[in-house]
């Protein structure tokens, strides 16, 4: 060793030990510390290192394994042909390595005209391998790969998953069978288990195949049983038979008749130039398949051609992986800033050390909120795995705690808004913390502007979403308070608006104050306050003054407000800022009738819910809504046994139908207008 350079040497001895770590915390752990990138990336410079001082290498060389160590909660299984891995390759040129190699061993140089390998494609699953061993065509035992050597027993799981037969169809049944292949968790199934364990307050799995491969060290099998798993074969292992297939096609064509599933990509192609096609073409269906994929597998598709090759000491010459860009990365938490949404959610932004993964550069990745930021227990300063799976947007899915950095800083939720400074809070059982400076804040204003002059809100006509936009942008208004000073000169000068128009649309500002105050709370966007909550607050409490004044549990004694929409209205009302556009509002003359508390004491129809049904054609169902409103009802969209009073024009369907069978009184709209006029 006295040749080799010291600093080798220690490459050598750090990288052996990181990859041992990594394979411990993969496979044994079901917990990955690294992205399968970086994995592959040490190992192979590991390679690289060893190849050029074969010297160096041990039989403690993580090259020189396969897999990890069994574990020791399931009984051990020896399995007589060793499950061997697969070498990779990143680039076609790769790929045309592997076919000029597999050539030569063939001899094929001495051929005058040698002919192309037929080789078979298939996607290359990213789940868990298993070995499953039937006798004479029933399933006797399942196992993991293990260490390719000794693996684990797992036939009680296996036995849980629906794609695996229990006893083999069809004819020619081989005495003796064992089947390869893959089991994992389609998308479909991986989203709906990580929403069920985040409900449950669980901790969510960073990914389908680290889903599948925790479902399938359970030592509970009914656990295994509730998830979604699949399996899918890829090969034979120990196989006693009158015949044998003679091409891996119709070797995987014959599992497929005994019941196993075989992946539906599937494809033999003549060359290796082919095979290029077939990658390029999976890489673009990637995204849309129902399962996460990472690479293609090529094999020799001559089973003869695959026995003359045979075996390295960790994979067959006869088969290759062609990996895909990765999904995961790892990369530097260089900061977190806080964004301030339209409607006023704050939301926590990482800023992250550039990186390439999913097939884009990735410099940001939303948190979600301050939940997520505690679940993946990150820092400022912190390595994290960035995931970006299709067209997804990137996530941090995973804190690598092992390289947290001495200076490292918690991240710090605002309590005040970044763009406004007004506080942020958060309703209660709501993950999303929000400014409350709803009228005043910046990042709102827009979206409050369209909001508060839509049309059953104020309803000034004429103020469209692209001139609320110019004149935010513009800096000509700052609050819905500003609408109120707009002068037709300062609007004319504006691009798109002729002088008719703009004489229009102050015309219709100052038509818009008078209002009612039910549409004056509407109009002010509070979260969840919507027409009908308006209408009960103005009903309830009469004045603005009343609902400013009114805490949280006078707001709960009204019926139809509940805890949530009480803490909103109580938040904006204690907002100051909101409180001085409101009286800005008032001074400009926006101004609504008083109600007489002792018509509202008296409103004819409160406690009442009324349906409107079939169309209308003297007033509008809007107008038809606010009238009963007014009185006092309630109106709902669909007809019970509480429902008071139905008013039914033509075409008037299902609920009219409902109605008379639950003998409650309808009405059609001339006898409702009557109505109307005698209350
Ligand atoms: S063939 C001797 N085919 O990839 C060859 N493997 O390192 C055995 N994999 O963990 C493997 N899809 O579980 C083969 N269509 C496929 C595959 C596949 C996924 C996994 C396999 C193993 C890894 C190879």
């Amino acid at each position: 060793m006295a040749n080799i350079p010291e600093h080798v040497l220690s490459d050598y001895e750090r990288l052996k030990d990181e990859l041992n770590q990594h394979n411990h915390s993969y496979y044994v752990l079901d917990d990955p510390s690294v992205p399968d990138s970086e994995y592959d990336r040490q190992m192979r410079q590991l390679q690289d290192i060893e190849s050029q001082y074969p010297s160096l290498r041990t039989s403690d060389s993580p090259s020189q394994r396969v897999g990890g160590e069994a574990l020791s909660a399931f009984t051990q299984v020896h399995h007589d042909v060793a499950m061997l891995s697969l070498d990779n390759a990143f680039s076609q040129a790769e790929l045309e390595d592997f076919d000029r190699r597999v050539k030569d061993r063939l001899n094929y140089a001495a051929l005058t005209q040698p002919p192309e390998i037929d080789y078979a494609c298939e996607p290359k699953l990213d789940g868990v391998a298993v070995s499953l061993l039937y006798r004479d065509g029933l399933l006797e035992r399942g196992a993991t790969r293990g260490d390719g050597t000794v693996g684990e027993d797992i036939t009680a799981n296996v036995r849980t998953i629906n794609s695996i037969p229990l006893k083999l169809v069809g004819d020619h049944i081989p005495s003796l069978l064992e089947v390869r292949g893959e089991i994992y968790l389609p998308r479909a199934g991986f989203e709906s288990l990580n929403a069920k364990a985040i409900a449950a307050g669980e901790k969510a799995f960073v990914n389908p195949r680290n889903a599948a491969a925790g479902s399938l060290r359970q030592l509970d099998s009914k656990i295994t049983a509730s998830r979604p798993l699949e399996m899918c074969a890829y090969s034979v292992g120990q196989f006693v038979a009158e015949t044998r297939p003679d091409s891996h096609l119709s070797m995987l064509q014959t599992l497929a008749s005994w019941g196993f599933k075989i992946n539906e990509h599937m494809q033999v192609v003549s060359g290796i130039a082919a095979c290029e096609d077939y990658y390029q073409i999976l890489a673009e269906r990637r995204d849309g398949l129902a399962y996460d994929i990472d690479g293609i597998v090529y094999k020799v598709n001559d089973l003869r051609l695959q026995e003359r090759l045979g075996f390295v000491a960790k994979a067959p010459r006869w088969a290759i992986a062609r990996k895909f860009p990765a999904q995961e990365e790892m990369t530097q938490l260089l900061d977190v800033e806080f964004q301030v949404g339209r409607t006023g959610a704050v939301t926590p932004v990482a800023r992250l050390e550039p990186v390439f993964v999913g097939g884009v550069t990735v410099s940001n990745a939303t948190l979600h909120n301050g939940d997520e930021i505690q679940r993946l227990g990150i820092c400022i300063g912190d390595t994290v795995i960035i995931r970006r799976a299709g067209d997804v947007i990137p996530q941090v899915a995973k804190l690598v705690l092992d390289r947290r950095p001495a200076n490292a800083r918690p991240i710090v939720f605002p309590e005040r808004c970044p763009v406004c400074d007004s506080a942020v809070v958060r309703a209660e059982g709501e993950a999303v913390a929000r400014c409350s400076g709803g009228l005043f804040c910046g990042a709102q204003i827009k979206q409050a502007i369209k909001h508060f002059s839509s049309r059953k809100a104020m309803d000034i006509d004429g103020l469209g979403d692209k001139l609320v936009d110019l004149l935010v942008d513009r800096e000509v208004i700052f609050s819905v308070a500003d609408l109120y000073d707009l002068k037709t000169e300062q609007l004319q000068g504006l691009e798109r608006l002729a002088e008719k128009s703009a004489a229009n649309l102050v015309a219709a500002i100052e038509a818009s104050k008078a209002t009612s105050l039910a549409k004056f709370f509407y109009s002010l966007g509070i979260r969840e306050v919507g027409e009908t909550t308006g209408q009960t607050l103005a009903n309830n409490f009469g004045s603005l003054e009343a609902v400013i004044a009114a805490d949280t549990e006078a707001l709960l004694e009204v019926d139809d407000i509940g805890p949530i929409v009480a803490g909103h209205i109580v938040d904006f009302f204690r907002n100051p800022d909101n409180l001085s556009i409101i009286q800005a509002l008032r001074d400009a003359g926006v101004s609504w009738p008083d109600i007489d508390q002792n018509a509202q004491a008296s409103q004819p129809l409160k406690g009442q819910t009324w349906v409107l049904t079939g169309g209308m054609d003297i007033m509008s169902r809007a107008e038809a809504k606010d009238r009963l409103q007014e009185l006092g009802a309630k109106v709902a969209g669909s007809v019970s046994a509480k429902t008071a009073q139905v008013v039914a024009g033509p075409g008037a369907g299902s609920k009219l139908t409902k109605a008379q069978s639950l003998d409650i009184p309808v009405m059609n709209e001339a006898e409702f207008i009557e109505f109307l006029n005698r209350v």
